[in-house]
């Protein structure tokens, strides 16, 4: 009896300083395994005076019971706490600031080129689109610009390997609108890319934007021309902006113009935006030729028309102030994430 007692108050001693899961086991198997030290004593039973051994084997299973207990509290209490331990190092403060997500924004060329379409959506112009492959017809000719004649040099042309150009402007978005609209009035945009077989400077990319704009109908005048053009300068570039008018050719519009606008770094003063001149070019205009307006399937007779194209990049550079179109196509972006409120 004795000897049970003193097993029993060892084994509790060490249970209660079992740290973890792993003494814990190592006690298990000491005091109650398959010969632990609890085993030993039900063995040494059958050394007990015959008298002895009822009474013995009762309290020896009494105090396994005991000790069984003992152990099985001891381990729920040590899974409770690595569970807590566990629960705590995985808690979030859901009061903490999120972090933070980092926005992108619109390349420069597309505000621009955004800016520019809800100006003119604004003034009652729709909008339409032709494709950057273009027939030679379609891109030439039909405007006006005959096989070999001298005007081609204006435009430096890639031709496909089938005979097809890369469209040199939006221009001939025009054609496709007179033909879909002819005999009636039209009055729309045509934004999109333009290419030109150019060696690229700080000044001209092979790839660029262009706006085209285009209206046809009975009362067409070069008053309403440069009303159009008048407004969106300003618009564009501040309300007391003028825009001056000088002679020009292109072989699609007669009389042809070119548009400048005062400059607004400094005040038409003389700066290196306006290279000292007061003024910069900012679009090439004209009344419709009667001969487009007849390829396009319209009585050059009975309507007029009013035609313009400008360049975005240029529109872009000057409003931004970039010295180099090429800064565009890099995709550096240390250069575009100026642009983040754009
Ligand atoms: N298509 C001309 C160019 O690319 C611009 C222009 C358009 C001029 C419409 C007059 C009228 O240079």
């Amino acid at each position: 009896m004795q000897e049970v007692q003193t097993v029993v108050e060892e084994a509790e001693r060490a249970l209660e300083a079992a740290p973890d899961g792993e003494t814990l086991e190592a006690w298990r198997v000491t005091w109650l395994g398959k010969s632990g030290r609890m085993t030993l004593l039900v063995r040494s039973i059958g050394e007990l005076p015959k008298d002895e051994r009822s009474e013995a084997g009762k309290t020896i299973n009494i105090a396994r019971g005991t000790l069984q207990r003992a152990y099985e509290a001891r381990k729920e209490a040590l899974e409770g706490a690595a569970r807590a331990l566990l629960l705590e190092r995985e808690r979030i403060d859901p009061t903490l600031p999120g972090a933070p997500i980092p926005l992108g924004n619109r390349h420069p060329i597309a505000a621009v080129m955004q800016e520019i379409r809800s100006i003119f959506q604004e003034m009652g112009f729709g909008e339409a689109h032709g494709p950057e492959v273009e027939t030679d017809e379609i891109n030439f000719e039909m405007l006006n610009i005959p096989k070999d004649h001298p005007a081609r040099d204006m435009w430096d042309t890639f031709y496909t390997t089938h005979g097809h150009v890369l469209r040199t402007h939006t221009s001939p978005v025009q054609v496709h609108v007179m033909r879909a609209c002819a005999p009636e009035p039209v009055k729309v945009i045509c934004p999109g890319r333009v290419f030109r077989y150019e060696q690229v400077t700080a000044r001209s990319e092979s790839m660029f934007h262009q706006v085209e704009g285009l209206e046809i109908g009975p009362h067409v005048t070069m008053r309403d021309l440069l009303g159009v053009l008048q407004a969106f300068a300003r618009r564009m570039f501040g309300d007391v902006r003028n825009i001056r008018v000088r002679n020009s050719f292109f072989p699609f519009t007669e009389p042809s113009i070119e548009v400048d606008v005062d400059c607004f770094n400094c005040e038409a003063k003389g700066c290196s935006i306006c290279k000292h001149t007061g003024w910069i070019e900012i679009l090439g205009a004209g009344m419709v030729h009667p001969v487009v307006l007849e390829n396009g399937g319209y009585d050059s007779k009975a309507v007029t028309g009013l035609a313009f194209g400008l360049g975005v990049e240029r529109i872009a550079m000057l409003r931004y102030r970039i010295e180099d179109i090429r800064h565009f196509y890099r995709n550096d972006l240390r250069f575009l994430r100026q642009f983040q409120s754009a």
